[in-house]
């Protein structure tokens, strides 16, 4: 442990190899899920302006900022989440680009909240925005393409939640609450507070507190949108609303998607208008949360045209540790050679021969210049299946020892054939 000034800062967390491993299998599964669907990868800087993060994303967000002044007196924030940054990135670069336009990303993200296990102030996220399509099979593709995503990580045991924002919000319409207080019992909503003395001290007339709190509450699968229609009677627009969501059921079932109702979905940030979805893994306690997503509107928020978006992001950590937990270890990268030069006459022949070696397989070479016992020991303990012997004795004959670590078999090799080694061994 280094002077605690030099210990790595609060809420981030560093990646040793194995880990770093897993990352970058899970990376190249959601890679592979996401162009499946036709979606292709940008990057957005790691800092914006801060006006870009607080002027649609909610009181929550705000408060877990990491903001600060350059040096040339801007006001810019470490990225919290990557919608923000990627509708501004449409709107300065993409506009004309053809509908719909798919787009993903995988990127760190930064909050400034209290870290515990699966909550750090550094984490990273995998998520995909879709742009210009106002239907429900729009809406049901960010599902199908989150659920084929996760499909790859074989993530054994989840929950995906569909809930829909647009109902709770065309309630408290109704009730007469503008943006401001829809965002406040919204917020509250997500942290799964009690809205009602919220909703009392705005004036939201008793009936709609009732219908707001009975539809919140509404939990299991598609006959719960019966039951909420039963509630919203004589709400319109609200009425539309689960309507809508019936037609995107019905295309969920025909991709086969598993998924359950929550019509207390709220999400925590403020853009969202309609679907929302969340899902959940087992064996996270309370940061359980490995997905969340829905359709929002930016666009218009940062000038654009009023554009139709919808998207979702995973968060990396949280779904490597529940992978962990579950069991479900990703492949990880073996080593496989180890180059060993027998006499210091034969250094610069065995990095000679590793180029070679390299040419079909990982391979490494002995640097501390230990005598063939240690470096045998060294093999023994890394799990280096085979070792490459370079001594003086077969050189002169044009050959190297190729041992077998677990037989502790030894046979010749000639040096020529070395550079296909990998396909001998497969
Ligand atoms: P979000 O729910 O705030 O949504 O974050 C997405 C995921 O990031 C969460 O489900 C969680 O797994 C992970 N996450 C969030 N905060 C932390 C943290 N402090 N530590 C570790 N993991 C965390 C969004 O960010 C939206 N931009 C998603 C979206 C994309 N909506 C539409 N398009």
């Amino acid at each position: 442990m280094p002077n605690q000034k030099f210990a790595r800062p609060r809420g981030t967390r560093d990646v040793l190899p194995e880990e770093m491993e897993a990352r970058r299998w899970l990376e190249g599964a959601f890679r592979s899920a996401f162009e499946g669907y036709g979606y292709r990868e940008v990057q957005t800087p790691t800092f914006e302006h801060l006006e870009l993060v607080i002027a649609k994303s909610g009181e929550e967000i705000k408060k877990h900022l990491y903001d600060f002044t350059d040096k040339g007196g801007r006001e810019l924030v470490l990225r919290p989440e990557l919608t923000a940054p990627v509708m501004r990135l449409y709107l300065q670069e993409l506009t004309h680009a053809s509908k719909p336009l798919r787009l993903y990303y995988l990127g760190n993200c930064f909050r400034y909240e209290e870290p515990q296990s699966g909550r750090y102030r550094e984490f990273w996220q995998a998520g995909v925005e879709l742009i210009g399509s106002p239907f429900a099979e729009a809406e049901t593709e960010v599902i199908a393409v989150a659920a084929a995503a996760l499909e790859r990580t074989g993530l054994p045991a989840y929950e995906l939640l569909i809930g829909e924002v647009g109902i709770l919000r065309s309630i408290l319409r109704e009730g007469g609450a503008g943006e401001e207080d829809q965002a406040r019992v919204m917020n509250a909503l997500d942290k799964g507070e009690d809205v009602r003395p919220l909703m009392t001290e705005m004036g939201i007339p008793e009936e709609c507190q009732r219908t707001l709190v009975g539809i919140s509450r509404l939990e299991g699968g598609r006959e719960v949108i019966a039951e909420a229609k039963e509630f919203l009677a004589g709400n319109d627009e609200a009425l539309s609303k689960a309507a809508g969501q019936e037609e995107l059921l019905d295309l969920l079932d025909s991709q086969g998607v598993k998924y359950g109702i929550d019509l207390g979905i709220a999400r925590g940030l403020e853009y969202y208008t309609g679907m929302v979805f969340e899902i959940y893994a087992e064996g996270l306690g309370a940061q359980k949360q490995i997905c969340g997503g829905g359709t929002y509107s930016l666009t218009e928020v940062f000038g654009g045209a009023a554009t139709p978006t919808c998207g979702f992001a995973f968060g990396m950590d949280r779904l490597l540790l529940a992978m962990e937990k579950q069991g479900r270890t990703p492949p990880s990268k073996k080593k496989r050679i180890l180059v060993v030069p027998a006499g210091s006459e034969t250094l610069k022949k065995a990095l000679e021969i590793s180029a070679a070696i390299r040419k079909s397989i990982p391979c490494e070479t002995e640097l501390l210049r230990r005598k063939l016992k240690k470096a045998l020991a060294y093999a023994d303990r890394e799990g280096i299946p085979f070792v490459v012997i370079v001594g003086e004795d077969e050189l002169r004959k044009g050959c190297v020892v190729l041992r077998d670590m677990h037989s502790g078999e030894q046979r010749e090799l000639r040096v020529e054939e070395l550079d296909k080694l990998g396909l001998q061994l497969g």
